[in-house]
């Protein structure tokens, strides 16, 4: 079933809809939990879960379909679309570690999904839903990694039909290839990402053509995976908090869904506290944290080299709200150049990030300064996005030409001649014989 998450009425989960006709709030999907408590105890559901990492086939053998039970059981195994997407690492190496003077810190990489974000675990929902249902087109409005994963699925599904709206001149080089590359319908919109999804609510109130914005509680259910998976890795010990950059806000949503589920199936003993950052150019949800979420505040989302966070109005707004009550958590605001400095620390560690999860790192290094996060807390970092998507902004920080940003940690290239003396001069080798 699917319920409304204002007034609680329930549809049933075949229905194709996003809002609830009462009150107009999004929808969530009603995980039987009960059912899932009646099939198994707790121990046999995480002997089940290990016992299918050991799987190289589909669909166990995808960091979302291990979870099947979890994740939309109604669906039949042969509809699903995988590209054995989750998985993830979760990184803890010596250098982060230090680099961050955090003992116990791991970044959990979504970065490293087939299409290098996170999107690719809500789009194996999203898009094996769609074939199900028998779909004709899928459709989205992106601030470019929504729309890559989309394109890359649909286009499995032969008959399928993939239409992407993208603001114009405001998603970054390598993501506007995704789409493009893998056939499906580009339409780049002379507005902002808001503007793009307002466009989007219009069109399909119109239109038969399938959603598959995060406003679709279908696609939730994939991006559920990744606080679930997080938990396995640790061994269903908790961490103390989860930090993820924070945009149309369906993320943070999805993330609080699976682990307070994780906590109802009684798989974790208890809840870790989340928190949010988001860019000072796109601050709604951190301006209703400060006013304690008594309304719902809305800017228009300025320039920010966190360009896939850039949004003003999140959809996910009062689905939001709540996981971050239920679960303890804070929001915080981060500004370009402790983005991009956070960013740099991290790729200098080998585990190359994008900036928007840069914003995460910088939010959880200012959240220690004020002492929110303590220095030997477990922290789960969520990287959202690889940094190979966001290159123009990498070379262009460590060539200090990103303007407003002194590039604390740039490492430029050395333009040099082709000999073995300038070589030696510039390594610092000296030639023994
Ligand atoms: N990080 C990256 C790399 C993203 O692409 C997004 C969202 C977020 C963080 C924020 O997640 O919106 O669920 O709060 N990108 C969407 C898109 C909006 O269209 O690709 P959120």
């Amino acid at each position: 079933m699917l319920r409304c998450t204002g007034c609680g009425e329930r549809f049933p989960i075949l229905e194709i809809r996003y809002r609830c006709d009462q009150c107009n709030a999004l929808l969530e999907v009603d995980t039987d939990l009960e059912a899932m408590r009646k099939a198994r105890k707790p121990s046999e559901w995480k002997e089940l879960f290990q016992e299918r990492l050991g799987h190289f086939r589909p669909p166990y053998a995808s960091g979302v379909w291990r979870y099947h039970e979890w994740i939309l059981p109604q669906i039949p195994v042969e509809r699903i679309v995988t590209k054995l997407e989750g998985s993830t690492p979760l990184y803890s190496g010596e250098t982060l570690r230090r680099s961050l003077d955090a003992p116990a810190v791991f970044i959990k990489h979504e970065g490293e999904n087939p299409t290098l974000s996170f999107k690719d675990r809500g789009m194996t929902v999203g898009v094996s839903w769609a074939r199900h249902i028998q779909s004709k087109a899928v459709i989205c409005a992106s601030t470019g990694d929504t729309s890559a994963a989309m394109a890359a699925y649909a286009s499995e599904v032969p008959g399928l039909r993939g239409i992407v709206l993208l603001p114009r001149d405001k998603v970054t080089f390598e993501q506007l290839a995704q789409p493009i590359a893998s056939g499906c319908l580009t339409l780049a919109l002379d507005t902002d990402f808001d503007g793009c999804m307002r466009v989007l609510q219009e069109f399909c109130q119109r239109h038969p053509v399938y959603v598959l914005n995060s406003l679709n509680p279908i696609r939730i259910e994939g991006q559920k995976t990744i606080g679930i998976e997080t938990l396995q890795q640790l061994q269903w010990q908790p961490p103390d908090w989860f930090v993820i950059p924070v945009g149309n806000a369906g993320n943070i949503s999805a993330l609080g869904k699976g682990l307070l589920e994780a906590r109802e199936l009684g798989l974790i003993d208890r809840l870790p506290r989340i928190a949010g950052v988001q860019v000072e150019a796109a601050n709604p949800l951190y301006l209703s944290y400060k006013n304690g979420f008594r309304e719902a505040v809305s800017v228009e989302a300025g320039q920010t080299l966190a360009s896939a966070i850039r949004i003003g109005q999140p959809v996910s707004y009062h689905k939001a709200a709540k996981v971050i009550q239920q679960l303890d958590g804070v929001v915080e605001e981060v500004g370009e150049q402790a983005i991009m400095d956070a960013k740099a620390r991290v790729d200098a560690c080998g585990v190359s990030i994008c900036p928007n999860s840069g914003a995460a790192v910088a939010g959880y290094l200012k959240l220690r300064t004020a002492g929110i996060i303590g220095r030997d807390e477990r922290v789960v970092l969520i990287a959202t996005a690889h940094g190979a998507k966001f290159s123009q902004s990498t070379l262009d920080y460590h060539r200090s030409e990103l303007s407003g940003i002194t590039p604390r940690g740039a490492n430029p290239v050395q333009p040099l001649a082709a000999t073995l003396e300038a070589v030696e001069q510039a390594t610092g080798f000296v030639r023994t014989s």
